[in-house]
């Protein structure tokens, strides 16, 4: 079995609909809809890491993920926010950045604003600890993140 990408609690979950079904091959769709749910859509990591574990061909997997609408291969929002929670940032105060964009959009980590334009993601270590607490909006990096910033942000693309 190939180790869990990361100690993100959400890799035990899928890992978790993997082992009820015996890691056998026809749990693929099924764990698929887990990871989507949890993560909100399917990277190239967790696709590469459910194909591995089932001993299906990464090729299948794909075909897939790319033939069933339901999946998604991006995040879904318009705009994307992902904190990091790897430890560093954590230490600097992630978890209240986050626990402040769910008030603030009124979703969970991994999910879509209902209008469509944010996804909340979440990371585990984007390798800038040294710029802590760290947030990636629409995949460029920012550091020393404030609260307030952070919401400032959030409420341009709201209205964008
Ligand atoms: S823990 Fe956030 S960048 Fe490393």
């Amino acid at each position: 079995m190939p180790p869990l990408p990361s100690d993100d609690k959400r890799w035990k979950i899928v890992n978790g609909t993997m082992r009820r079904h015996g890691y056998s091959r026809a749990a693929l769709i099924e764990t698929l809809h887990t990871a989507q749910s949890s993560f909100g859509y399917l990277d190239d990591v967790t696709i590469k890491f459910v194909a591995k574990s089932l001993r299906v061909p990464l090729s299948q997997a794909y075909g897939v993920v790319t033939f069933y609408h339901h999946f998604s291969l991006k995040p879904a929002g318009k705009h994307t926010c992902t904190v990091c929670t790897g430890t560093a940032c954590y230490i600097k105060g992630a978890d209240k950045l986050l626990a402040e964009a769910e008030k603030k959009l009124g979703v969970k980590a991994g999910q879509t604003t209902p209008d469509g334009q944010i996804s909340l993601m979440t990371a585990r270590c984007v390798g800038a600890c040294g710029r802590a607490p760290v947030v990636l909006g629409d995949g460029e990096l920012v550091g020393m993140v404030e609260p307030a910033q952070l919401l400032e942000k959030l409420e341009g693309w709201a209205a964008s």
